[in-house]
């Protein structure tokens, strides 16, 4: 095999089961993501996407299986990891008595990186995300979209290959989904991966190179948009269709329609 190049994911699960008590969270999961390619996780609220991400973070402990992010395993090269990854969790702990500004010179400092590109990346993010008229402001007066922008422009500060982002487009206008999204764009591009949950299924259509659909902490379905239509009867045009189909929710949207014109116009729902 001389001369041939393998290329190694960037993020990778095999066989990933999590379990808090007697609950399986997680249930056999298995992902990869290649450098320079966008990974989405759709499922429905609590199948086991932030878990997912939790795992690869080394935040929560698998308690079967194996995670590797660039190669290193987050629980026993924690710090390692971390450097390499770019996070934003579903409910981003920002440090509310602190301003942007402080809070970033706080991460350059945890992270103990090189202030000066440090700086250039925090300012041009700030002007990206007009975020700069609030820079002295305490974040806890920062409204929640603001907030996200905050979180989102923390995780790039060490310019990591990997990002791991928990609905990064929570709360966010136009403009600056439109941006986050121009971000993950750039971000694999250089080569780096990016691994993101969303229930938007127009941004997973949009951005991913493959998508995962994780039900009951169950991967039920992965692979290219085209991939996943030809898992259904081919017809579903939208990946919301193929989401509902593939996660058994299609009668469960027509009964909750129905309950719901029953519940407006009582028996003269039709
Ligand atoms: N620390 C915990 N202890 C016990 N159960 C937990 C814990 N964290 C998550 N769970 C459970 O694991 C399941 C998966 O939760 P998770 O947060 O991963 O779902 P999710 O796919 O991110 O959902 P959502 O779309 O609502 O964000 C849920 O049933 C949740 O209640
Ligand atoms: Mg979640």
């Amino acid at each position: 095999m001389s001369g041939v190049l393998t290329v190694e994911p960037l993020v990778e699960g095999s066989g990933v089961s999590v379990r808090f008590g007697s609950f399986l969270a997680l249930d056999n999961l298995s992902l990869r993501v290649m450098p320079g390619k966008v990974f989405g996780l759709l499922g429905p609220n609590g199948a086991g996407k932030t878990t997912t991400i939790k795992v690869l973070m080394g935040l929560v402990a698998a308690s079967l299986g194996n995670v590797k992010v660039c190669g290193l395993n987050p629980l026993l090269e924690p710090i390692a990891v971390k450097s390499r990854i770019g996070y934003v969790a579903e409910n981003s702990i920002v440090y509310e008595s602190l301003s942007p500004r402080d809070f970033f010179e706080f991460v350059v400092s945890m992270r103990k990186i090189d202030p000066v590109s440090a700086n250039r990346v925090v300012s041009r993010l700030a002007d990206v995300f007009d975020l700069a008229a609030y820079f002295d402001s305490p974040i806890a007066t920062l409204s929640m979209g603001l907030k996200q922008k905050v979180a989102l422009i923390a995780a790039f500060i060490h310019q990591p290959p990997v990002l791991l982002l928990d609905e990064p487009l929570n709360g966010l206008d136009a403009k600056s989904s439109r941006v986050v999204k121009d971000l993950m764009s750039l971000h694999v591009q250089r080569g780096g991966a990016v691994l993101f949950s969303t229930h938007i299924m127009e941004i997973a259509e949009q951005l991913c190179t493959r998508i995962a659909i994780i039900d009951h902490g169950k991967v039920v379905a992965v692979g290219t948009l085209d991939q996943l239509r030809s898992k259904t009867d081919g017809l579903g045009s939208s990946l919301e269709d193929v989401f509902l189909k593939l996660t058994n929710e299609e009668s469960a949207v027509a009964d909750r329609s129905r309950m719901l014109r029953e519940a407006f116009f009582g028996n003269e729902a039709h």
